[in-house]
């Protein structure tokens, strides 16, 4: 029997627009199940980033659930969704955000500080999935000293350093050129067959969707699943 880590249910969202709203997710609903790779596909504007956002609790739907290790995100109080958001999860975002003052080797290794971690350990953690990453050489550039694509990989070390049970990474392979595109699937690979840990990627990367365990498509604000579970 299949075990899902989360779990979406009917989520609802709009955004004010004009003098009424833009209608985005109309009822959208999937599961992620533990241990799985799970990929989200959907045209540009379809709202896979905004599905993102409320999964990973940094944006609220007007209706629906989410619900995570048999817990929904709307019953956590402030403490528990900073954990939820620190450390359970780990959020790779579409825009890298990286801190444009530090290194890649410290804006990887910060998080795993916030968290508690020695600075040795923290540290090693970070070199290891630089490595992983192929960007130990870049270590130490700061930001707008490394390429969109090298952005791109150190705010993925980033998402992976407290390993999160859950990472949800947005349109991840958007800047990387077909070989770190290829590194990044061997790595999520890796860390899902080999960790235990469930990734969900939003993409319009046909050829990443069609490597996922379980691919969810996105459309007109529903969700029908084209790969892997079977819904009655
Ligand atoms: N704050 C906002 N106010 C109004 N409309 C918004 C807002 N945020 C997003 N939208 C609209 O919601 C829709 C979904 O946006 P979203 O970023 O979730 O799409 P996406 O599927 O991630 O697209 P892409 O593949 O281009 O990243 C878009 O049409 C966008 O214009
Ligand atoms: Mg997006």
């Amino acid at each position: 029997m299949s075990e899902f880590i989360l779990s979406v249910k009917n989520i609802m969202k709009r955004f004010p627009w004009g003098e009424g709203y833009l209608e985005v997710l109309k009822g959208a609903s999937l599961e992620i199940e533990s241990g799985k790779l799970t990929i989200l596909s959907g045209p540009s504007g379809s709202g896979k980033s905004t599905l993102l956002y409320i999964i990973g609790g940094l944006e609220r739907a007007e209706s629906g659930e989410v619900t995570f290790q048999g817990e929904l995100l709307n019953s956590y109080n402030d403490n528990k969704l900073d954990d939820y958001r620190n450390r359970r999860i780990g959020f790779v975002f579409q825009m890298h955000y990286l801190l444009p003052d530090f290194t890649a080797l410290e804006n990887v290794t910060m998080p795993a500080l916030i968290g508690g971690e020695s600075y040795a350990a923290a540290r090693d953690r970070a070199l290891s999935l630089l490595s992983d990453l192929s960007l130990l050489e870049r270590r130490d550039h700061y930001p707008n000293q490394l390429s969109g694509g090298e952005q791109q990989r150190v705010a993925i070390a980033r998402a992976l350093v407290n390993s999160p049970q859950l990472i949800l990474a947005d349109e991840p392979t958007g800047d990387l050129d077909r070989e770190n595109a290829g590194l990044l699937l061997k790595l999520f690979r890796k860390l899902v067959d080999h960790t235990g840990v469930s990734i969900l990627v939003a993409t319009h990367d046909a050829e990443l969707a069609g490597k996922g365990d379980i691919a969810y498509n996105l459309y007109d604000g529903r969700i029908i699943c084209s790969k892997g579970l079977a819904h009655d």
